[in-house]
C-alpha cells in the first residue's frame, strides 16, 4: 500500500501529507498559496545567489595571488551554478524564467539584503566568504527538509558547495590575522562592517516575520530566522576569537544558563532601507545585472533558434 496519504485535492489533506513528513512534487495538488510563497521564496533566494556573484566579482582582477584568483573564480562560477538550480526549482511551479527576471528587474521580487553592501578591500572577500556563506549554510542545511521536493534537493547540493565557500572565505581572514599590523587592520574593518548585515540576513525578529508562521505550518521553512541566527552568531563569535577578530557589538556576552551568546539590537530601519531598494550597492547591483541580461540576449536567442531546429529534426526523424 502506497505510503503516501491519498490524494484528494483539499488543504487538509495536503496540510496531512506536509504532517507526514511528504515530499510535494511538481504535478501534486498543493493550496496556490502555497505555490505562491514557494515561487516567492525560491526565486528570491535564486536571484540572490547571482546578484551576490557581483560584490566578489569585482575582485577577481584584483586578487592577490593566482592561487586565490582561481579560487575566488570557482566560487563565483559555483553561486551562478546555484542561481541555476533554483530558477529551475522555481520553474517547475508554472512560471517562466523570463517573468522571474522580470520581477527581479521591476522591483517586484527581492534579493539578500548582504549583497547590497560594498566589497572595499580584499579582506571583504574574506569576511563575505567567511559570513555569509556561514550563514548561507546555517538557513540551507535546514532548508534541506523542506517539504518542497525540487527545493529540498536543490539545497543538498548547494549545501556541499558553500561549506567549500565558507572554509576559503575564513582562510583569507586566518591568513590576513596572521600578517602585518595593515592586514589584520583591514581584516578587522572588514568584520566591523559585514558583521550586522550578516545578522540581518536570517530576516526580521519571529514575532515581525510576515511569512514564517504559514511558512514553517506548511514546512517551507523548518526552524525560525532568530533560531538560525542565534545558530550562527554562537558559531561565528567562536570562530572570531580563534583567529584573534573582535567581535563589533558591546553587548556581545556568553549566556551560561541559555548556552547561547546574547548580542545587541540590530538596526531594522538600516535593513527596512536596503530591502526597500536604498541600500549603499541597490542601483548599481541592478544596473549591472539588467546590462549583462542586455547584453547576453544574443545568447538566449541564439539558444532559442537551435532547440526550434532540434525539435523540427527530431519530429522529421519520428
Ligand atoms: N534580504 C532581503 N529581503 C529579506 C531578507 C533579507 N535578508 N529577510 C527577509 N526579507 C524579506 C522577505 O523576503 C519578506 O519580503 P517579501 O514578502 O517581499 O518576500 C519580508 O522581508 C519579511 O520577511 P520574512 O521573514 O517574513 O520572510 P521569509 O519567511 O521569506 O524569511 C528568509 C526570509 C529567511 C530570507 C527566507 O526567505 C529564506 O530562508 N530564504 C532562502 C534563503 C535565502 O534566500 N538566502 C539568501 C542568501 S543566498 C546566499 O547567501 C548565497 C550564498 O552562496 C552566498
Amino acid at each position: 500500500m502506497d505510503k503516501r496519504v491519498a490524494l484528494v485535492p483539499g488543504e487538509q489533506t495536503f496540510q496531512a501529507r506536509i504532517d507526514a513528513e511528504e515530499k510535494i512534487e511538481p504535478k501534486d495538488w498543493m493550496p496556490e498559496k502555497y505555490r505562491q510563497n514557494l515561487i516567492r521564496q525560491i526565486s528570491q533566494h535564486a536571484h540572490s545567489e547571482v546578484i551576490g556573484e557581483q560584490p566578489e566579482g569585482n575582485w577577481i582582477t584584483r586578487a592577490p595571488s593566482l592561487e586565490r584568483k582561481a579560487i575566488l573564480m570557482a566560487k563565483v562560477q559555483d553561486e551562478a551554478g546555484h542561481g541555476l538550480y533554483l530558477y529551475a526549482a522555481t520553474e517547475t511551479l508554472g512560471i517562466t524564467r523570463e517573468e522571474l527576471i522580470d520581477r527581479l528587474h521591476t522591483g517586484a521580487s527581492k534579493y539578500a539584503s548582504i549583497f547590497n553592501y560594498p566589497s572595499l578591500t580584499w579582506a571583504d572577500i574574506g569576511a563575505i566568504g567567511w559570513l555569509v556563506d556561514s550563514a548561507a549554510i546555517v538557513n540551507q542545511v535546514s532548508l534541506q527538509n523542506t517539504s518542497y521536493g525540487p527545493y529540498a534537493r536543490a539545497m543538498v547540493r548547494i549545501c556541499k558547495e558553500e561549506s567549500f565557500h565558507q572554509r576559503q572565505g575564513y582562510n583569507i581572514m586566518m591568513t590576513l590575522m596572521n600578517g602585518s599590523q595593515v592586514q589584520r587592520d583591514m581584516a578587522q574593518d572588514a568584520l566591523d562592517r559585514w558583521w550586522w548585515p550578516s545578522l540581518m540576513m536570517f530576516g526580521p525578529h519571529d514575532g515581525e516575520s510576515a511569512h514564517s508562521a504559514q511558512s514553517m505550518k506548511w514546512k517551507i521553512k523548518r526552524r525560525s530566522n532568530d533560531d538560525l541566527r542565534q545558530q550562527f552568531v554562537d558559531q561565528a563569535v567562536q570562530q572570531a576569537e580563534a583567529i584573534g577578530l573582535v567581535v563589533p557589538d558591546p553587548d556581545l556576552q556568553w549566556d551560561d544558563a541559555r548556552g547561547h551568546y546574547d548580542f545587541g539590537a540590530i538596526d531594522w530601519e538600516e535593513f527596512e532601507r536596503v530591502i526597500s531598494g536604498n541600500g549603499p550597492c541597490n542601483r548599481q547591483r541592478l544596473a549591472h545585472h539588467k546590462r549583462a541580461h542586455r547584453e547576453g540576449a544574443w545568447v538566449r536567442e541564439a539558444m532559442a533558434v537551435h532547440e526550434a531546429k532540434q525539435r523540427l529534426s527530431n519530429e522529421d526523424v519520428a
